[in-house]
């Protein structure tokens, strides 16, 4: 089987993006390629933690103009023959011609996925974890979906439910979040790497 090419998209700190650099390392040689971890903010702490673990990255910034910006990095996917991108605390919406045109590469598969810290259709957007917490829920938890042009509103793929105690601060069950976002996002990689997940190749228009 052929190394399966992977993009990571993320604009923050970084933990979802070197938790699937890691398990994607572990992996048997040649089973995934981490093709290049891309960021749309010149500050974002990820870019230097993908460098450090060795892997190249990209910076495309925000401009005003969205349609050139999803030019610019629908070039890289190109010239690097991506296969799926997973979205990694990635604060952009992607636009139907950017999804359609990915999955014209890939017999009109999906393979464009998100991590989320809440249950959707619970708490689409930013601060999902904090809200859940101020709101008391008694329970919230992580969905990886597949992308498309909405907020957080693709397929659900998976979900797991993190329970909220009593006693428990918005640090610690913050921290008991990314574990689980963790731990499902590298086993739906691995998942891909081990052919469980289904991957139509990067494949030009004729
Ligand atoms: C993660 O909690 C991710 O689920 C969330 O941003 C955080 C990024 O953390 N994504 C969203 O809220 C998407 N709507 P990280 O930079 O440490 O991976």
């Amino acid at each position: 089987m052929k190394p399966v090419r992977i993009a990571i998209f993320a604009s923050g700190t970084g933990s979802n993006a070197i938790a699937l650099i890691k398990k994607a390392q572990s992996l048997n040689e040649g089973q995934i390629e981490i093709c290049f971890v891309l960021s749309d903010k010149a500050e974002a702490p990820v870019l230097e933690k993908a460098r450090a673990a060795g892997v190249r990255t990209y910076l495309v910034e925000k401009t005003s103009d969205r349609q050139s910006h999803e030019k610019s990095v629908l070039a890289l996917l190109r010239e690097y023959r991506v296969d799926w991108i997973f979205l990694a605390g990635y604060m952009r919406l992607l636009s139907a011609s950017f999804i359609q045109q990915f999955r014209l590469w890939h017999e009109q598969r999906e393979q464009i996925v998100n991590i989320h810290p809440s249950l959707l259709p619970a708490y689409p957007g930013v601060d999902s974890i904090a809200r859940a917490f101020k709101e008391g829920v008694s329970q919230s938890g992580v969905t990886l979906h597949l992308v498309d042009e909405g907020m957080d509103t693709g397929r659900i793929l998976r979900q797991e439910v993190l329970r909220r105690t009593d006693d428990i601060s918005l640090t610690e069950w913050t921290r008991q979040f990314h574990q689980v976002e963790h731990r499902l996002y590298s086993q739906f990689l691995e998942n891909i790497a081990l052919g469980k997940e289904n991957t139509a190749y990067f494949k030009e228009n004729p």
